[in-house]
């Protein structure tokens, strides 16, 4: 071996080593773009300034049932003491406290939403009402953005017709659920024909046509869900696959 041949050799071992260590695995495929669903349906929640009081009193009122029987929808749910649940675009927080009280001091409530002033407002009612296990989290229109096999239940009342892009939405609701994870979904009856007009031009799918998307995005449904005072909704279980 003459003296030209040991910096050759370093060389090509400095290179092969270079090549290893920056060998990474091929990066998962870019998910498929998605349209929007519907355009536009979010524009009051994420207005500059949103008006929460005026949101608490629509949202909060006895006259609307999926509040009259909040603790009804979330008896449904089934949930432990310690669990680990996901209010979806929870909006004021109608559910937080009968949520906390459900999973206990030892369990968490993400309390998740695109608008920045729910979500301030979230964590100002969970300081308020004495529930330091719920948690507010800002996501974004196409991710719960919450950490994978995080939760053991989601509940999204009156929300899934406010997902502007569902599939990417679901698709990262599916990741943060543990396995055997549940979704319970409340939203409202769609029936032409039937339903108020109103209904069938902001409601963009009726229950058969939701169970669908979502059996098409990796859950099964395990049942529907028969709860005491609901009539304009209908409400149904799924697990994650
Ligand atoms: C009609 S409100 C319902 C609020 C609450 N769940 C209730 O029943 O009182 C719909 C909520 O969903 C939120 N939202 C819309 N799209 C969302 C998304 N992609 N991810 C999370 N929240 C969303 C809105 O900001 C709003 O707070």
């Amino acid at each position: 071996m003459n003296s030209n041949t040991l910096p050759n050799l370093a060389a090509t071992f400095a290179a092969a080593l270079t090549q290893f260590s920056c060998a990474s695995p091929p990066a998962p495929p870019a998910p498929a773009p998605e349209e929007s669903v519907k355009p536009g349906i979010n524009e009051s929640f994420l207005a500059e300034e949103l008006d929460v009081e005026n949101f608490v009193e629509r949202f909060e009122g006895e006259s609307r049932e999926v509040f009259a029987q909040r603790q009804h929808i979330v008896d449904a749910i089934g949930l432990q003491p310690g669990q680990a649940v996901a209010d979806i675009g929870a909006g004021t927080g109608a559910f937080l406290d009968p949520l906390a009280r459900a999973v206990g001091a030892e369990g968490t409530v993400y309390a998740v939403d695109i608008a920045p002033d729910f979500v301030a407002h979230l964590a100002r009612r969970a300081v308020d009402e004495g529930h330091p296990q719920i948690e507010a989290r800002l996501c974004k229109e196409d991710s719960v953005e919450l950490p994978r096999d995080s939760i053991d239940a989601a509940f999204l009342c009156d929300v899934y017709h406010h997902f502007e892009f569902p599939r990417h939405t679901m698709g990262s609701l599916h990741d943060a659920l543990r396995a055997g994870g549940q979704v319970v979904i409340v939203d409202f009856e769609r029936i032409p024909g039937v339903s108020r007009e109103w209904t069938l031009g902001h409601v963009r799918a009726g229950k058969d046509e939701v169970i669908g998307e979502l059996e098409s995005f990796g859950f099964d449904l395990v049942e529907e869900l028969d709860i005491e005072g609901l009539e304009e909704n209908w409400a149904a279980r799924f697990e994650r696959r």
